[in-house]
Protein backbone atom coordinates (compact mmCIF):
# COMPACT_ATOMS: atom_id res chain seq x y z
CA UNK A 1 0.00 0.00 0.00
CA UNK A 2 2.64 2.42 0.76
CA UNK A 3 4.88 1.63 -1.94
CA UNK A 4 1.48 2.40 -4.35
CA UNK A 5 1.82 5.70 -2.49
CA UNK A 6 5.15 6.99 -4.15
CA UNK A 7 4.30 6.10 -7.87
CA UNK A 8 1.14 7.63 -7.68
CA UNK A 9 2.09 10.79 -6.07
CA UNK A 10 4.43 10.67 -8.85
CA UNK A 11 2.20 10.48 -11.73
CA UNK A 12 -0.28 13.20 -9.92
CA UNK A 13 2.42 15.74 -10.04
CA UNK A 14 3.63 14.31 -13.92
CA UNK A 15 -0.14 14.79 -14.77
CA UNK A 16 -0.53 18.17 -13.46
CA UNK A 17 2.35 19.32 -15.24
CA UNK A 18 1.27 17.56 -18.51
CA UNK A 19 -2.43 19.39 -18.21
CA UNK A 20 -0.80 22.75 -17.58
CA UNK A 21 1.59 22.67 -20.28
CA UNK A 22 -1.09 21.71 -22.88
CA UNK A 23 -3.66 24.63 -21.43
CA UNK A 24 -0.61 26.75 -22.18
CA UNK A 25 0.08 25.78 -25.67
CA UNK A 26 -3.62 25.29 -26.32
CA UNK A 27 -3.96 29.14 -25.34
CA UNK A 28 -0.66 30.13 -27.16
CA UNK A 29 -1.87 29.04 -30.27
CA UNK A 30 -5.57 29.72 -29.69
CA UNK A 31 -5.21 32.95 -28.64
CA UNK A 32 -1.79 34.91 -29.49
CA UNK A 33 -1.06 37.98 -27.70
CA UNK A 34 -2.42 41.19 -29.06
CA UNK A 35 -0.05 43.20 -31.64
CA UNK A 36 0.71 46.44 -29.89
CA UNK A 37 1.96 49.66 -31.68
CA UNK A 38 5.06 49.47 -29.52
CA UNK A 39 5.58 46.13 -30.51
CA UNK A 40 5.53 47.49 -34.37
CA UNK A 41 7.17 50.79 -34.37
CA UNK A 42 9.45 50.81 -31.35
CA UNK A 43 13.24 51.55 -32.40
CA UNK A 44 16.20 50.25 -31.46
CA UNK A 45 18.61 53.11 -30.52
CA UNK A 46 21.08 54.29 -33.66
CA UNK A 47 24.37 53.97 -33.58
CA UNK A 48 26.63 56.22 -31.60
CA UNK A 49 30.53 56.29 -32.06
CA UNK A 50 31.83 57.90 -28.74
CA UNK A 51 35.78 58.54 -27.53
CA UNK A 52 35.05 55.93 -24.82
CA UNK A 53 33.39 53.18 -26.36
CA UNK A 54 35.39 49.96 -26.40
CA UNK A 55 38.08 48.57 -24.46
CA UNK A 56 40.85 51.31 -25.01
CA UNK A 57 38.05 54.14 -24.97
CA UNK A 58 39.18 57.03 -23.19
CA UNK A 59 36.77 60.00 -21.68
CA UNK A 60 36.96 63.26 -24.70
CA UNK A 61 37.21 66.10 -21.97
CA UNK A 62 36.40 68.68 -24.72
CA UNK A 63 33.48 67.26 -25.64
CA UNK A 64 32.20 66.59 -22.11
CA UNK A 65 32.79 69.88 -21.49
CA UNK A 66 31.00 70.53 -24.14
CA UNK A 67 28.29 68.17 -22.71
CA UNK A 68 27.88 69.66 -19.36
CA UNK A 69 27.41 72.65 -21.20
CA UNK A 70 24.08 71.59 -23.19
CA UNK A 71 23.06 70.25 -19.73
CA UNK A 72 23.40 73.26 -17.78
CA UNK A 73 21.75 75.41 -20.51
CA UNK A 74 19.30 73.29 -21.56
CA UNK A 75 18.19 69.95 -19.84
CA UNK A 76 18.88 71.29 -16.00
CA UNK A 77 15.99 74.00 -16.13
CA UNK A 78 14.01 70.29 -15.67
CA UNK A 79 17.05 67.56 -14.71
CA UNK A 80 18.96 67.26 -11.94
CA UNK A 81 22.20 65.43 -11.31
CA UNK A 82 22.02 63.85 -7.98
CA UNK A 83 25.10 61.86 -8.16
CA UNK A 84 27.24 65.09 -8.84
CA UNK A 85 28.51 67.39 -6.97
CA UNK A 86 29.64 70.50 -8.61
CA UNK A 87 33.40 69.67 -7.61
CA UNK A 88 33.43 66.14 -9.47
CA UNK A 89 33.34 68.60 -12.73
CA UNK A 90 36.98 69.05 -11.80
CA UNK A 91 37.58 65.54 -13.29
CA UNK A 92 36.82 66.97 -16.99
CA UNK A 93 39.20 69.64 -16.73
CA UNK A 94 37.65 72.43 -14.93
CA UNK A 95 39.61 74.82 -12.41
CA UNK A 96 38.92 75.16 -8.78
CA UNK A 97 37.99 78.72 -9.34
CA UNK A 98 35.74 77.48 -12.45
CA UNK A 99 33.56 75.21 -9.98
CA UNK A 100 32.96 77.80 -7.66
CA UNK A 101 32.05 80.03 -10.04
CA UNK A 102 29.54 77.48 -11.85
CA UNK A 103 28.20 76.36 -8.47
CA UNK A 104 27.47 80.04 -7.51
CA UNK A 105 25.93 81.02 -10.92
CA UNK A 106 23.69 77.49 -11.11
CA UNK A 107 20.30 79.02 -11.70
CA UNK A 108 18.56 76.35 -9.17
CA UNK A 109 19.65 77.61 -5.41
CA UNK A 110 20.22 74.60 -2.58
CA UNK A 111 17.57 74.98 -0.43
CA UNK A 112 18.32 75.54 3.30
CA UNK A 113 15.97 74.41 6.19
CA UNK A 114 16.58 76.27 9.83
CA UNK A 115 15.44 73.23 11.95
CA UNK A 116 14.73 75.54 14.68
CA UNK A 117 12.18 77.44 12.96
CA UNK A 118 10.94 75.27 10.35
CA UNK A 119 11.77 78.04 7.15
CA UNK A 120 12.61 77.10 4.41
CA UNK A 121 15.21 79.41 2.03
CA UNK A 122 17.67 79.40 -0.12
CA UNK A 123 21.78 80.50 -0.47
CA UNK A 124 23.81 79.96 -3.22
CA UNK A 125 25.07 76.65 -4.51
CA UNK A 126 28.67 75.75 -3.31
CA UNK A 127 31.20 73.48 -4.68
CA UNK A 128 30.57 70.60 -2.74
CA UNK A 129 26.56 70.48 -3.26
CA UNK A 130 25.11 68.03 -5.67
CA UNK A 131 23.34 69.32 -8.63
CA UNK A 132 19.99 70.19 -7.64
CA UNK A 133 16.55 69.05 -8.18
CA UNK A 134 14.16 71.37 -9.71
CA UNK A 135 10.55 72.61 -9.38
CA UNK A 136 9.12 71.48 -12.47
CA UNK A 137 5.39 72.15 -12.96
CA UNK A 138 5.19 70.65 -17.01
CA UNK A 139 3.27 67.36 -17.33
CA UNK A 140 5.24 64.28 -16.18
CA UNK A 141 8.27 64.04 -13.43
CA UNK A 142 11.80 64.73 -15.04
CA UNK A 143 14.04 61.70 -13.73
CA UNK A 144 17.09 62.29 -12.26
CA UNK A 145 19.93 62.00 -15.24
CA UNK A 146 22.90 60.84 -13.39
CA UNK A 147 22.78 57.26 -14.02
CA UNK A 148 20.42 57.46 -16.80
CA UNK A 149 22.83 55.97 -19.61
CA UNK A 150 22.70 52.86 -17.09
CA UNK A 151 19.36 52.48 -16.65
CA UNK A 152 18.81 51.91 -20.30
CA UNK A 153 19.87 49.31 -22.29
CA UNK A 154 22.77 51.03 -24.23
CA UNK A 155 22.31 54.11 -22.68
CA UNK A 156 24.59 56.82 -24.34
CA UNK A 157 23.11 55.74 -27.87
CA UNK A 158 19.90 55.98 -26.19
CA UNK A 159 19.70 59.22 -24.85
CA UNK A 160 21.42 60.67 -28.08
CA UNK A 161 18.66 58.73 -30.40
CA UNK A 162 15.49 59.97 -27.76
CA UNK A 163 16.89 63.60 -28.65
CA UNK A 164 16.85 63.60 -32.25
CA UNK A 165 13.96 60.76 -32.58
CA UNK A 166 11.02 63.48 -32.02
CA UNK A 167 8.74 63.07 -35.10
CA UNK A 168 5.21 63.37 -36.34
CA UNK A 169 3.25 60.20 -35.28
CA UNK A 170 3.42 58.23 -38.38
CA UNK A 171 0.24 57.86 -40.55
CA UNK A 172 0.66 53.83 -40.69
CA UNK A 173 0.59 53.55 -37.34
CA UNK A 174 -2.72 55.56 -37.15
CA UNK A 175 -3.85 53.59 -39.46
CA UNK A 176 -2.66 50.53 -38.02
CA UNK A 177 -4.11 51.33 -34.59
CA UNK A 178 -6.60 54.03 -34.76
CA UNK A 179 -6.39 54.06 -30.37
CA UNK A 180 -2.84 54.80 -30.20
CA UNK A 181 -3.42 58.23 -31.50
CA UNK A 182 -0.45 60.38 -29.16
CA UNK A 183 -2.59 61.71 -25.89
CA UNK A 184 -2.11 65.66 -25.71
CA UNK A 185 0.20 66.28 -23.38
CA UNK A 186 2.63 63.48 -24.92
CA UNK A 187 5.14 63.67 -27.64
CA UNK A 188 5.86 60.68 -30.36
CA UNK A 189 9.26 59.49 -30.28
CA UNK A 190 9.90 55.78 -31.73
CA UNK A 191 12.95 55.52 -28.88
CA UNK A 192 10.69 55.51 -26.33
CA UNK A 193 9.57 52.53 -24.64
CA UNK A 194 5.70 53.11 -25.25
CA UNK A 195 6.93 55.83 -27.72
CA UNK A 196 5.05 58.47 -26.17
CA UNK A 197 6.93 60.84 -23.45
CA UNK A 198 6.11 63.88 -21.37
CA UNK A 199 9.12 65.30 -22.38
CA UNK A 200 9.02 68.39 -25.22
CA UNK A 201 11.77 67.96 -27.73
CA UNK A 202 14.45 69.75 -25.69
CA UNK A 203 17.47 70.60 -28.14
CA UNK A 204 15.78 71.80 -31.24
CA UNK A 205 17.51 74.30 -33.20
CA UNK A 206 20.99 74.49 -34.50
CA UNK A 207 23.18 76.92 -32.71
CA UNK A 208 20.84 76.65 -29.72
CA UNK A 209 24.27 76.81 -27.41
CA UNK A 210 27.32 78.59 -28.03
CA UNK A 211 30.28 76.72 -27.83
CA UNK A 212 33.54 78.21 -26.95
CA UNK A 213 36.11 75.89 -28.04
CA UNK A 214 34.32 76.50 -31.94
CA UNK A 215 32.44 73.42 -32.51
CA UNK A 216 29.72 73.93 -34.20
CA UNK A 217 26.27 73.60 -32.37
CA UNK A 218 23.89 71.02 -34.67
CA UNK A 219 21.04 69.52 -32.95
CA UNK A 220 23.26 66.21 -33.83
CA UNK A 221 26.34 67.60 -32.52
CA UNK A 222 24.70 68.89 -29.08
CA UNK A 223 22.71 65.99 -28.66
CA UNK A 224 26.05 63.58 -28.74
CA UNK A 225 27.53 66.01 -26.69
CA UNK A 226 25.39 65.58 -23.80
CA UNK A 227 24.51 62.05 -24.23
CA UNK A 228 28.58 61.99 -23.74
CA UNK A 229 28.69 63.76 -20.56
CA UNK A 230 25.64 61.32 -19.04
CA UNK A 231 28.06 58.36 -19.97
CA UNK A 232 30.12 60.33 -17.92
CA UNK A 233 27.86 61.58 -14.95
CA UNK A 234 27.00 57.65 -14.36
CA UNK A 235 30.64 55.88 -14.39
CA UNK A 236 32.80 59.04 -14.30
CA UNK A 237 35.55 56.09 -13.15
CA UNK A 238 35.13 54.46 -16.53
CA UNK A 239 38.87 55.61 -17.89
CA UNK A 240 40.17 54.21 -14.31
CA UNK A 241 38.59 51.29 -14.36
CA UNK A 242 39.73 50.14 -18.23
CA UNK A 243 43.62 51.10 -16.91
CA UNK A 244 43.50 48.88 -14.10
CA UNK A 245 41.70 46.15 -16.05
CA UNK A 246 44.48 46.13 -18.85
CA UNK A 247 47.49 46.46 -15.80
CA UNK A 248 45.78 43.59 -14.19
CA UNK A 249 45.49 41.72 -17.68
CA UNK A 250 49.35 42.23 -18.26
CA UNK A 251 49.85 41.17 -14.40
CA UNK A 252 47.70 37.63 -14.68
CA UNK A 253 49.61 37.21 -18.15
CA UNK A 254 53.05 37.33 -16.55
CA UNK A 255 52.10 35.12 -13.70
CA UNK A 256 50.92 32.64 -15.83
CA UNK A 257 54.44 32.81 -17.79
CA UNK A 258 56.27 32.56 -14.45
CA UNK A 259 53.76 29.09 -13.11
CA UNK A 260 54.21 27.14 -16.61
CA UNK A 261 57.99 27.70 -16.40
CA UNK A 262 57.39 26.88 -12.88
CA UNK A 263 55.82 23.80 -13.65
CA UNK A 264 58.57 22.48 -16.66
CA UNK A 265 61.03 22.95 -13.83
CA UNK A 266 59.82 21.34 -11.08
CA UNK A 267 58.65 18.57 -13.40
CA UNK A 268 62.00 18.34 -15.45
CA UNK A 269 63.14 14.87 -15.46
CA UNK A 270 66.41 14.73 -13.37
CA UNK A 271 67.85 11.39 -14.08
C1 LIG B 1 10.84 71.00 -20.07
C2 LIG B 1 11.47 70.09 -19.18
C3 LIG B 1 12.54 69.16 -19.71
C4 LIG B 1 13.73 69.50 -20.33
C5 LIG B 1 14.25 70.88 -20.69
C6 LIG B 1 14.42 68.27 -20.55
N1 LIG B 1 13.68 67.21 -20.10
FE1 LIG B 1 14.18 65.26 -20.19
N2 LIG B 1 12.40 64.75 -19.33
C7 LIG B 1 11.42 65.63 -18.96
C8 LIG B 1 10.27 64.88 -18.46
C9 LIG B 1 8.97 65.48 -17.95
C10 LIG B 1 10.62 63.52 -18.57
C11 LIG B 1 9.75 62.30 -18.22
C12 LIG B 1 9.13 61.79 -19.51
C13 LIG B 1 8.19 60.64 -19.33
O1 LIG B 1 8.44 59.78 -18.47
O2 LIG B 1 7.19 60.57 -20.08
C14 LIG B 1 11.96 63.47 -19.11
C15 LIG B 1 12.66 62.30 -19.35
C16 LIG B 1 13.95 62.25 -19.82
C17 LIG B 1 14.70 61.03 -20.00
C18 LIG B 1 14.27 59.64 -19.61
C19 LIG B 1 13.61 58.88 -20.73
C20 LIG B 1 13.32 57.47 -20.27
O3 LIG B 1 13.75 56.54 -20.95
O4 LIG B 1 12.68 57.29 -19.22
C21 LIG B 1 15.94 61.38 -20.50
C22 LIG B 1 17.10 60.46 -20.85
C23 LIG B 1 15.94 62.82 -20.62
N3 LIG B 1 14.73 63.31 -20.22
C24 LIG B 1 17.02 63.54 -21.09
C25 LIG B 1 17.02 64.91 -21.23
C26 LIG B 1 18.16 65.65 -21.73
C27 LIG B 1 19.50 65.05 -22.12
C28 LIG B 1 17.78 66.95 -21.76
C29 LIG B 1 18.59 68.12 -22.23
C30 LIG B 1 19.10 68.06 -23.55
C31 LIG B 1 16.41 67.02 -21.26
N4 LIG B 1 15.99 65.76 -20.94
C32 LIG B 1 15.67 68.19 -21.13
C33 LIG B 1 11.48 67.01 -19.02
C34 LIG B 1 12.51 67.71 -19.58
Amino acid sequence: MVRLFGPLVGLFFAVALLWSFGNGAYTAITEPAPVTAEHEFHLHPKELDLASNGAFGRFDKQQLQRGFQVYKEVCATCHSLKQIAFRDLKAIGYSDAEVKAIAKQWATKATTFNPVTGDRGERDNIASDRIPTVYYAGQGVPPDLSLMTKARHDGGAYVYSLLTGYQEQPAELLKKFPDSKTPDGLHYNPYFANLNLAMPAPITTDGQVTYSDGTKASVDQMSKDVSAFLVWTAEPKLDKRKQTGWAVLGFLLMATVLAYLAKKNVWADKH
